[in-house]
């Protein structure tokens, strides 16, 4: 057997801590009843505090897996949170991405035993929901950006990979002077997220383009419906380790970046961080997944070092740093 791959880890362990049976087997099913319960809305009324009661055989049959599996627990006939359950319900947006997101691409790994890397297959949907409910169960990292945003003279925000424009939409409430505008290449996932926004009635201070906001592929089209010289602040939450490993590294991107908003005094950056433990179980849960998806689909993950040295050598300061679940890392920059 050849390898061609890299093998970033090495252990002289004879045997590591391994997965379980359950892990693998009862793991998937309860993934796929806490997103269809997620779909139904039970987590976010339960985490409200609202008992949910069953109508129907289907949720009949979810609410049964819930309960044996020490999420809900039923009395009479309403169905709460238990303490796991309300930790779950905190962390859907992971199951989400995992169960959901990912999952056509994880499938496509039994065809491609000969193949360097498979191309990424995700319901972009899915991913869309399951970052912005990530996003969301860590109000006071939001906060930090939204305080920063605000605290500074008004100006145009730009989110780099905006998926469904959740945290657009949050971000505008905690900086209600600010014009925000969103990009990001799922020409469905904007078209939704534009049609939820004027709903919400946020269209006159939120905006949302199509296209790709890879800087090192030339000038993208959607630039020329921009006032560019009025952006000062621009975000990206983790999308940029997918742009660096495609073109030629965090600087090169970065500096495209700086390139296309000459005003730009504020950058936030999100990522997810290379962890380097041996074993699954040594990791904290989801990183072992976000780690294998990349190299998978071949996109490099970046040590946090290498963020930080890109950041200086263009001249940005760290000026706050919110480390969340150890590996998703945001910054603030200024300069
Ligand atoms: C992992 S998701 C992160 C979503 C969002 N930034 C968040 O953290 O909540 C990555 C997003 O980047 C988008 N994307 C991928 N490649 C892109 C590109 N070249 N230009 C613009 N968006 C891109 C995907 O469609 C997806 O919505």
């Amino acid at each position: 057997m050849t390898i061609t791959g890299p093998i970033t880890r090495h252990t002289d362990s004879a045997e590591l801590p391994a997965v379980s049976l359950r892990d693998m087997i009862d793991g998937q099913t309860a993934g796929h009843l806490v997103v269809a319960a997620d779909d139904w809305g039970w987590w976010t009324d339960l985490l409200d505090g609202h008992a949910v009661r069953t109508t129907t055989c289907m949720e009949e049959v979810v609410a049964d897996g819930l309960v044996r599996a020490g999420l809900l627990s039923r009395r009479t006939q309403e169905l709460t949170l238990t303490g796991a359950g309300r930790d779950v319900a905190a962390h859907r947006g992971f199951v989400r991405v995992t169960v959901r997101g990912w999952e056509p691409t994880f499938r496509q790994l039994s065809a491609a035993r000969a193949d360097h890397h498979i191309p990424a297959a995700t319901e972009p949907e899915n991913v869309a929901r399951g970052c912005t409910d990530i996003a969301r169960r860590r109000p006071e990292i939001l906060a930090a950006v939204g305080g920063a945003i605000a605290g500074d003279t008004p100006g145009l925000t730009v989110d780099l990979g905006c998926a469904d424009a959740g945290r657009i939409a949050l971000l505008s409430a905690l900086a209600p002077d600010e014009r925000f505008v969103g990009v990001d290449i799922e020409d469905g996932v904007i078209a939704d997220a534009t049609a939820d926004i004027a709903a919400r009635g946020l269209s006159e201070r939120i905006s949302l383009l199509s296209g790709s906001v890879q800087s090192t592929e030339g000038r993208p089209a959607w630039l020329d419906d921009l006032d560019c010289d009025a952006v000062t602040t621009a975000m990206s939450f983790f999308l940029l380790h997918q742009l660096a490993s495609d073109g030629g590294g965090i600087a090169a991107v970065l500096s495209g970046w700086m390139e296309w908003f000459p005003n730009l005094r504020r950058l936030v950056i999100g990522n997810g961080m290379e962890l380097m433990a041996p074993s699954w179980t040594q990791q904290p849960w989801f990183s072992p997944t976000y780690e294998i998806y990349h190299a998978a689909t071949g996109v490099r993950l970046w040590r946090e070092h290498e963020y930080t040295d890109a950041f200086s050598e263009l001249g940005w300061t760290v000026t706050q740093r919110h480390s969340d679940h150890t590996m998703l890392v945001t910054s603030i920059l200024e300069r």
